[in-house]
């Protein structure tokens, strides 16, 4: 129930873990096409990771079969890579990724268009990086949790778009999910009082209908339940007395 405040030798690990995911996911951008499997994009993690001496983090996690999850379209999270699975032009996709690295960990999520996507597309996006950069923004010593999950819900349904409930951030270090819980809603002025030493996972989700999400008859792939589209953005940001550094920034 405690948040664990990490020492600045632990940070600077969880900063390599964090380059190493960083660079992974950039990897994967690049690499994101009509025609290209999820399948053939684990794969690229994996390699890419264990080549840095790292360990893919969610492989294993509760069953979880592969090292990337990779979401697309009406997809919220936890898309299983398939090699039945291609990219179309159109299609966005989340790619979520995460590592340990001498026992501590990192965690992030992207979400690209493949070739050319529709303006709502584009939007939905484009307002989701900017909520996860207002979240981050209230990282900071002397801030309240709340005011996190407040800056990021005001911003997304602002622009007309919808937070989901189901799935939260959360803290992180030598385990993957510390806590507390961050939901992507919520009160400002409200839950712990931030400090130097804490590490967050912060990851809006969001939809362009409904918050609403199910999750489909493979128990992981979660959807948005009218079928919108959906994005996801992650970073892991530690709370300095200078205020938030993202660890997962290349
Ligand atoms: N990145 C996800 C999170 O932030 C974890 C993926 S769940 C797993 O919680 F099972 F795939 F590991
Ligand atoms: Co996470």
């Amino acid at each position: 129930m405690a948040i664990i405040i990490k020492t600045s030798e632990e940070v600077a690990l969880m900063r390599e873990a964090g380059r190493i995911v960083a660079e992974t996911l950039a990897l994967l951008t690049s690499k994101v096409k009509p025609g290209v499997t999820t399948a053939e994009l684990d794969t690229l993690a994996y390699d890419h990771c264990i080549r840095q001496g790292a360990i893919p983090s969610f492989k294993g996690y509760n069953g979880y079969p592969a090292s990337l999850c990779a979401s697309i379209n009406d997809e919220v999270v936890h898309g299983i890579p398939s090699p039945n699975r291609k990219l179309h032009e159109g299609d966005i996709i989340s790619l979520d990724f995460g590592v340990i690295y001498q026992g501590l960990q990192g965690d992030a999520a992207v979400t690209v268009g493949v070739g050319k996507i529709t303006p709502t597309a584009a939007k939905l996006i484009r307002v989701t990086e900017e909520a996860l950069c207002k979240g981050i923004e209230q990282a900071r010593p002397r801030k309240r949790l709340g005011d996190i999950s407040s800056a990021i819900q005001t911003y997304v349904e602002s622009l007309g778009f919808s937070v989901v409930r189901q799935y939260v951030g959360h803290g992180i270090g030598r385990s993957m999910h510390e806590d507390p819980q961050i939901p992507n809603f919520g009160s400002p002025n409200r839950g712990p009082v931030l400090q130097p030493g804490m590490v967050l996972a912060l990851e809006p989700m969001v939809n362009v209908g409904t918050f609403r999400t199910r999750v489909k008859e493979d128990k992981w792939t979660v959807v948005t339940e009218d079928g919108s589209l959906s994005a996801h953005f992650e970073h892991t940001v530690a709370i300095t007395s200078d205020g938030p550094e993202i660890l997962t920034k290349v």
